[in-house]
C-alpha cells in the first residue's frame, strides 16, 4: 500500500471509521420507538460526511448494521433496511454531485434483490469520484469480513498452486472488503460505549479510539472536531518508541 505519510499533515487522520451508536437510547430518552431515533441517525449521517470533506479526511467508514443486528426485533430490522434504502435513493445524487465515492462494505449474501441493486447502483455512479471515500459497513462483522478474505486467498491459492506457507500481511489487507484502502486512523464510537462491536477488527491493530458521550443523532462536526483534537493530541508509536534518535545505546 502507498505510504504518502511524509507528506500529509498528520494531525488530520486519513481515514476515520465510525461506530453510530445510540439512536435507541436518543429515542428512549424521548419517550419515542427506537425507529424514531434511527431516522434521526440519518440526518447526523449526513453531517459526518459533510464535516468529512470539510475537514479534509479523505476516507470515512460508517458503522450502519452489524451482521449481529439482524438479531433485533423484525420491526426494527425492517425500519434500519428502509432507512439504508431511503438514504441511497434520496442522497445519492448530492453526494456525487459533491465527489464522494461510495462503496459498500459487509457481506452481500442474502441480501434482497432491491437493497443489493440500488447499493451497486450507488457504487457504479459515484466510481470516479475522488473527494471523500465513503465506506459503508452494512450487513458487516469484521470477524465475518475476515472470513471470507481466507476464504477467497485459499480459493486463490489452490488454483494458482501457490504455498499457503507464503501468505503475506499485505494479502490479507487486500483480500479484505477495504483492500487497497488505508487502515483507519482513528475510530470514534458514540453513546459512551467502549467496545468494538466486530467493526474493523483487522484494520484497526493500530488506530486511536476515542469514544464520544453524545448519542448518534446528536453528532455533528463540532463532535468530529473534537475526537480529531483529541487524535491530534496523541502519540503514535506503532510499536516503536517516540524519538528513536533521543535513546543514547
Ligand atoms: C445504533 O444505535 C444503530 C445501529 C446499531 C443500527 P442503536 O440502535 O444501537 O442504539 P442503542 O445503542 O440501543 O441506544
Ligand atoms: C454496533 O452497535 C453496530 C453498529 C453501530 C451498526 P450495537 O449497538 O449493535 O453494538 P452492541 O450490541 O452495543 O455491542
Ligand atoms: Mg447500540
Amino acid at each position: 500500500m502507498a505510504d504518502d505519510s511524509q507528506n500529509r499533515d498528520t494531525m488530520t487522520p486519513r481515514h476515520v471509521g465510525i461506530i453510530m451508536d445510540g439512536n435507541g437510547r436518543w429515542a428512549a430518552a424521548r419517550h419515542k420507538p427506537r425507529g424514531f431515533g434511527h431516522k434521526a441517525g440519518v440526518d447526523a449521517v449526513r453531517k459526518a460526511v459533510r464535516a468529512a470533506s470539510e475537514l479534509g479526511i479523505s476516507h470515512l467508514t460508517l458503522y450502519a448494521f452489524s451482521s449481529e443486528n439482524w438479531s433485533r426485533p423484525q420491526r426494527e430490522v425492517r425500519d434500519l433496511l428502509g432507512l439504508m434504502k431511503l438514504f441511497i435513493t434520496r442522497d445519492l445524487a448530492e453526494l456525487c454531485a459533491n465527489g464522494v465515492r461510495i462503496r459498500i462494505i459487509g457481506s452481500r449474501t442474502d441480501l434482497s434483490p432491491d437493497i443489493l441493486g440500488l447499493m451497486e447502483t450507488a457504487e457504479f455512479r459515484s466510481r470516479d469520484n475522488s473527494v471523500l471515500n465513503l465506506n459503508i459497513a452494512f450487513n458487516y462483522g469484521g470477524r465475518d469480513e475476515i472470513r471470507r478474505a481466507f476464504a477467497r486467498l485459499a480459493a486463490e491459492f489452490a488454483q494458482k498452486g501457490r504455498d499457503p506457507g507464503t501468505i503475506t500481511e499485505a494479502d490479507i489487507c487486500g483480500a479484505l472488503d477495504t483492500g487497497g484502502q488505508p487502515d483507519p486512523d482513528l475510530l470514534i464510537r458514540t453513546s459512551g460505549e467502549m467496545r468494538l462491536s466486530n467493526f474493523m477488527l483487522w484494520q484497526s491493530a493500530y488506530s486511536e479510539l476515542v469514544f464520544l458521550p453524545c448519542m448518534w443523532p446528536d453528532f455533528d462536526k463540532s463532535w468530529m472536531e473534537q475526537a480529531i483534537e483529541e487524535y491530534a493530541s496523541r502519540t503514535r508509536r506503532f510499536g516503536g518508541v517516540e524519538d528513536a534518535k533521543d535513546i543514547a545505546l
